[in-house]
């Protein structure tokens, strides 16, 4: 065992995923994920139900993953968890849990933002990107377009003014009778559709060239199922040529989006993550953009959607940015970090 490594030990149950990995330093050992499946018959998680899931379960995916990076709690040198945002019961059973090892254990203790991390998943690939680069996070809870100048150095240039991107898809799927989450669904229906079917219209934002809204293109979506008495009608192609239509317009409003703000502050390395980044034609959509030398990192597909790495990964950059390092063995096991709602702090 390298002793100048750092093994982090990292939790991620701010929604329905509990998910605890093993990292040494940025490199990944173990990554197990478990994804609540009782939220299906609801069609859309049951926060109640996601923290009693959370908690039957924790102890049980943290022996699964020391085990599976070979290594025993007593090799583990530092903690972290998500802090915020999410569902807040969630979030406490991981963040209690975590704290309590740390404190077990003596160790510093980092507490992560979920949304951060979303944003640094893209340095878990073997290419990272250069500083300044543009990054776009788009997941069922934000949307978020942000200059990235240097570790934790953020400028939010523009996100959401209603519905984030995943939450469109998710409503639009639902709509059609498709399960949840519905983007996945939406992305395989589709692959067989016609983009040209419908012209489905994104809100235009006055006065704000870097927000996005995507409540208008839901609604127009719902009317169109109405008016053309969709439930009649159901049949796959119909479902295909629908998901294709939508997906071509949301996708594309994010990509002009990102392009007009890497031309503007002149950036070559453009980092897109969160679950919608798990999107095919997301992804077939930004690599043209590489024909004009722009570099796209995405992460790899396990790491879109929630997972432990990215928290863990994010903790060892925070970890090394830290000039009081003592920071995260007194205070942050303390009140300083409880979980909030929101991410003002981002
Ligand atoms: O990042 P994530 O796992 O959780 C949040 O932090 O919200 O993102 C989940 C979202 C859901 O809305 C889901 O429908 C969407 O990501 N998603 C997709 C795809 N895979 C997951 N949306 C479009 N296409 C996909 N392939
Ligand atoms: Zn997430």
């Amino acid at each position: 065992m390298e002793k100048d490594k750092l093994y982090i030990l990292a939790f991620e149950s701010s929604c329905d995923e509990t998910s605890v990995a093993v990292l040494q330093d940025d490199k990944v050992i173990s990554n197990v994920i478990l994804s609540q499946e009782y939220h299906t018959a609801f069609g859309g998680v049951v926060p109640e139900i996601a923290s009693r899931e959370h908690l039957r379960k924790i102890v049980e995916m943290t022996d699964a993953s020391l085990k599976k990076a070979n290594i025993e709690m007593k090799d583990i040198d530092l903690v972290a968890a998500t802090s915020e945002p999410g569902l807040i019961g969630a979030i406490l059973i991981g963040l209690s849990f975590a704290k309590s090892l740390a404190a077990t254990l003596n160790k510093p203790f980092i507490p992560v933002n979920h949304i951060q991390a979303h944003l640094y998943s893209a340095f878990i690939n073997d290419t990272q990107p250069e500083f300044p680069f543009i990054a776009l996070i788009v997941s069922g809870g934000h949307t978020l377009l942000i200059l990235v100048e240097d570790f934790f150095k953020h400028k939010i240039l523009g996100t959401t003014i209603d519905d984030a991107v995943g939450e469109a898809f998710d409503k639009v799927a639902k709509m059609m009778g498709l399960g949840y989450p519905g983007g996945p669904l939406i992305d395989k229906y589709a692959k067989d559709g016609d983009i040209n079917f419908h012209e489905f219209p994104i809100s235009v934002i006055k006065n704000s060239k870097y927000n996005f809204s995507f409540s208008g293109i839901k609604t127009s979506v719902l009317y169109y199922l109405r008016d053309s008495n969709f439930q009649a009608n159901r049949n796959d192609k119909l479902i295909s040529d629908i998901s294709a239509s939508f997906q071509h317009a949301a996708i594309k409003t994010l990509y002009s989006k990102v392009r007009k703000a890497a031309k503007e502050f002149k950036v070559k390395d453009i980092a897109i993550s969160g679950g919608v980044s798990a999107n095919s034609y997301l992804n077939q959509m930004f690599k043209t953009l590489e024909k004009d030398r722009y570099r796209i990192h995405i992460p790899e597909l396990i790491y879109t959607t929630d997972n432990a790495a990215m928290i863990g990964i994010t903790a060892y950059y925070k970890y090394l940015a830290s000039k009081d390092k003592d920071y995260f063995s007194k205070e942050s096991l303390s009140v300083k970090a409880r979980p909030r709602l929101d991410f003002t702090n981002f």
